[in-house]
């Protein structure tokens, strides 16, 4: 499809094949080589939160096929601050783009931006929304390490209130045959609307504050951030952050293995990182092969 801005605006078939182009392009992202298919083409940044993994990957995706990128890091280095609308910024440059990636502290932002664009708009993260191409990298992830998705226990641990990432991932997951667990404190449950979908579609939910009930049958603990900068009262945030840390301890005698989509504060202990249990810093590499296929696909698509 043109756009990417939920991850329901995909298929199964469409994640698959997004997954398998992943594979052929994981080379070129490993061997830091470039190819040329998207030589000539420019992709446009627009980023008004901030972001490492993201905007680096998408980066260094378009540099490896060969195109190039445009745009800001940061809404105060652009005419933003003089005043400009962003419906303004977007307009202008789909101009100057073949493709446009956008992240805004806003739900809903990259749905308006592709209203007012010919060009193709991919969501980088839309406030509490959605983080689709976090989702397609997160399911990489399981394939490459775990062979598969489909029988996976995937438990999702954190902050699953604010965490755009398990929103997408959980629409994702819902494609698969998965067992899914929510794991967090009750204030941060998981929108009712998500849930109501997912048990709409068939998937049953264990939903939980006891991280430990679900260790030994998971396959996958994902973690996540307590997302403070989404919090009305920073009052609240201050009771929860630290509601879960996951240690070696922890883990050890478990067949799971911890992901994160990062950055990650003290919600895993670094004594996790270089054990078999750690695969975030693996996951967050694969953001390179996982943007690649998608420029690839969308921005020939779209010619
Ligand atoms: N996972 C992720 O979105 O990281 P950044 O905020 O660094 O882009």
């Amino acid at each position: 499809q043109k756009n990417i801005i939920s991850i329901s605006d995909f298929s199964k078939d469409d994640i698959e094949y997004i997954l398998r182009l992943s594979e052929k392009m994981e080379p070129i992202a490993r061997s830091k080589k470039q190819s040329n298919v998207l030589s000539g083409k420019i992709l446009g940044m627009l980023f008004y939160e901030p972001s490492t993994r993201t905007r680096l990957s998408f980066e260094a995706a378009m540099k490896r096929l060969g195109g190039s990128t445009i745009g800001f890091a940061e809404a105060n280095v652009s005419s933003t601050t003089k005043g400009e609308n962003l419906t303004d910024t977007v307009k202008i440059v789909g101009e100057y783009s073949d493709a446009i990636v956008i992240r805004h502290n806003m739900e809903g932002t990259a749905r308006f931006a592709s209203s007012v664009v010919d060009v193709p708009v991919i969501n980088a993260g839309d406030g509490a929304g959605q983080h689709p191409t976090q989702t397609l990298l997160d399911l990489y992830t399981m394939k490459r390490v775990l062979g598969k998705i489909d029988e996976l226990h995937v438990a999702l641990v954190g902050d699953l209130k604010y965490g755009r990432t398990v929103h997408s991932l959980a629409y994702a997951l819902a494609m698969f045959d998965v067992k899914m667990s929510f794991v967090s404190p009750p204030e941060l449950k998981m929108p009712n609307g998500i849930v109501h979908d997912l048990n709409k579609a068939g998937v049953s939910i264990n939903e939980t504050n006891d991280i430990h009930s679900v260790l030994e049958d998971s396959d996958v603990l994902y973690v996540t951030r307590i997302q403070k900068e989404r919090f009305p009262d920073p009052e609240e945030y201050s009771k929860i952050k630290g509601a879960y840390r996951i240690d070696k301890k922890l883990v050890e005698d478990t067949d799971l293995i911890v992901m994160h989509p990062l950055p990650r504060v003290d919600e895993i202990s670094y004594d996790v990182d270089n054990t078999k249990y750690g695969k975030y810093f693996e996951q967050a590499f694969y953001g390179v092969p996982v943007r690649m296929a998608l420029l690839k696909s969308i921005i020939d698509s779209f010619e």
